[in-house]
């Protein structure tokens, strides 16, 4: 095998037809893999973008049966489409779905150019090369993580993968090895993904005994694969304290809805101030609201970690008189509010305190 880098000067070249030999004796049963439907692959590659598939099975069967076709996703009421995506965070996927769905409608269907779905709000490269592969069967790459680190690892390449000429010189390199049958293009990048994903796996050993490029991967041959790819250190998340209020009054709790724009818009969240705010300050905080503090029922603290921020949270449940700026739910109310995850603690301190109060 040895020879035969030599004489194809490429590791690349010689990846296809073992891979996807590999893929259909091996790729995971997932249901977005029995479809040709634009609408179902988009969903799906929305939905795994920065979210394991363990996490997204039941929410993609769950959003697909509420909204089987674009036409129903473009005319779905925004607190029902929330409240299917509450819990797998990034709100603004949800968003920027429904907002090309729009647009989908209104063109009177699918792009089925690469361009054309490269137009439409939240799909990016990666996002329509593999809607514009599975869907439409068109020779174009979709280089996500995965991508990166098995081109990084076959091709022992030691560029940091997060420049971004690095992931345009792979983009290039996988194009050039798209096959042609119609078939095989259809799956040609889930094949070199579900490689990434489950073989040539990140932190920690690949699993190279048992994969298809074994014979000619550089980085197995060299033994550099397991320090593969090189990525360039990012930069510190900020961190934010915030004092969160569970504002109990009359059997029910005070919610209030974020801002249009920015972090987490539209969604729900308990009452919340910037610092960590100690009882006194929490005290001012709560009569600012105009609302008049009662009992004091217990403080727990939490943290939650998005992308960029991390929130570290003290939090306070009280009983309030008054009416504030907000809206009181009942439990049957909390259920019905989008609330994000990263109030998940709160949320289900507020359950049982409504539970409680029943
Ligand atoms: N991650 C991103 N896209 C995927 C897909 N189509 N199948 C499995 N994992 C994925």
């Amino acid at each position: 095998m040895e020879e035969k880098i030599l004489t194809s000067g490429n590791p690349l070249a010689l990846l296809p037809e073992p891979l996807l030999a590999w893929y259909r004796a091996n790729a995971r049963d997932l249901p977005w893999r029995h479809t040709a439907d634009p609408y179902r692959i988009w969903v799906s590659e929305i939905m795994l973008q920065q979210t394991r598939v363990a996490a997204v099975l039941g929410y993609y069967a769950r959003f697909l049966a509420a909204f089987p076709s674009v036409e129903a996703l473009a005319a779905a009421p925004e607190d029902r489409l929330m409240k299917l995506w509450e819990g797998l965070g990034y709100y603004s996927r949800a968003r920027n779905l429904q907002r090309a769905a729009r647009q989908i409608t209104e063109q009177g269907g699918f792009p089925d150019t690469y361009q054309g779905l490269l137009a439409l709000p939240g799909i990016g490269e990666y996002t329509a090369g593999a809607i514009a592969s599975a869907a439409f069967d068109l020779r174009e790459p979709a280089v996500d993580g995965n991508v990166l680190r098995v081109v990084a690892r076959l091709t022992d390449c030691h560029d940091d993968i997060a420049a971004p000429g690095t992931k345009r010189a792979v983009q290039e390199q996988v194009r050039a090895l798209m096959p042609e049958a119609e078939a095989d293009v259809r799956i040609f990048n889930q094949a070199v993904m579900e490689l990434g994903a489950t073989v040539c796996v990140p932190n920690g050993s690949p699993k190279c005994g048992v994969c298809p490029a074994r014979d000619f991967c550089l980085g197995r041959i060299r033994g550099t694969a397991e320090s593969l790819p090189v990525k360039a250190a990012k930069k510190a998340r900020r961190v934010e304290e915030k004092t969160v209020f569970l504002l109990l009054r009359k059997g029910k709790i005070a919610l209030r809805r974020r801002p249009d724009t920015g972090l987490l818009a539209g969604l729900w969240e308990f009452p919340n101030t910037e610092g960590a705010l100690n009882e006194a300050e929490a005290a001012a905080a709560v009569r600012a609201w105009g609302l008049e503090p009662k009992a004091w029922r217990k403080k727990l603290t939490a943290k939650h970690i998005f992308t960029h921020v991390e929130w570290r949270m003290t939090g306070y449940a009280l009983e309030a008189a008054g009416e504030g700026p907000f809206l009181w739910a009942d439990g049957a109310g909390l259920e019905t509010h989008a609330v994000p995850s990263a109030f998940a603690r709160y949320y289900e301190e507020a359950r049982r305190l409504l539970e409680e109060e029943r």
